[in-house]
């Protein structure tokens, strides 16, 4: 197996296990928590699941930014970020930058300032519909890379 195939490998393995993560959280984990009577367990349960999820997150999103740079590098494909055509370069870029500010900078930096006052805020039902919607955007972003991704690398460009 040659060492661009086998990076193809690893980037997709690593896309699978992270988008997926994402989509599970949005389509069933959110939707159960609020429907618990306990809206506080609910936010305790989350806080405890997200922790873990980012940090396997954070093993993906490094085998997929390490890959794909990688790939850009062999393919010697830097000019694609010049052509509109490859949108899905930059929408691959964008959101791999996205994720890791979110997990590398953000997550990191809420579990430090987390204080006994802050667990003791009322949640509501409104915060985990602001938390779905976050998700759901950023799964629809995710799933329209993913799709542009596929067909732009098996040579369906638009306008060419
Ligand atoms: C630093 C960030 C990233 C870089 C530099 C990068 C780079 C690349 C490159 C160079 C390719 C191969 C293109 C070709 O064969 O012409 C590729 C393929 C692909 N990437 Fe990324 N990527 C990144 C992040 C992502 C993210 C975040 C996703 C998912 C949301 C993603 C999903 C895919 C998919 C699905 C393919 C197509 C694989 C195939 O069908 O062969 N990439 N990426």
């Amino acid at each position: 197996m040659d060492d661009l195939v086998f990076a193809r490998l690893l980037h997709v393995l690593g896309v699978v296990l992270w988008i997926g993560g994402v989509s599970m959280v949005t389509s069933v984990l959110l939707p159960t928590l609020m429907r618990m009577q306990s809206m506080s367990e609910a936010m305790a349960f989350f806080q405890q699941f997200r922790r873990r999820f980012a940090a396997q997150a954070r093993i993906t999103t490094l085998v997929v930014g390490i890959s794909g740079f990688y790939m850009v590098y062999e393919l010697n494909a830097w000019q694609r970020f010049l052509q509109w055509q490859y949108w899905w370069m930059h929408a691959m870029v964008a959101i791999w930058l996205l994720f890791s500010v979110m997990l590398f900078i953000q997550e990191p930096r809420s579990r430090r300032h987390q204080t006994p006052q802050s667990a003791a805020v009322p949640i509501s039902p409104d915060t985990f519909t602001r938390i779905q919607r976050k998700h759901l955007f950023l799964l629809i972003l995710s799933l329209i890379t993913i799709a542009g991704a596929v067909a732009g690398s098996h040579g369906w460009l638009v306008g060419m």
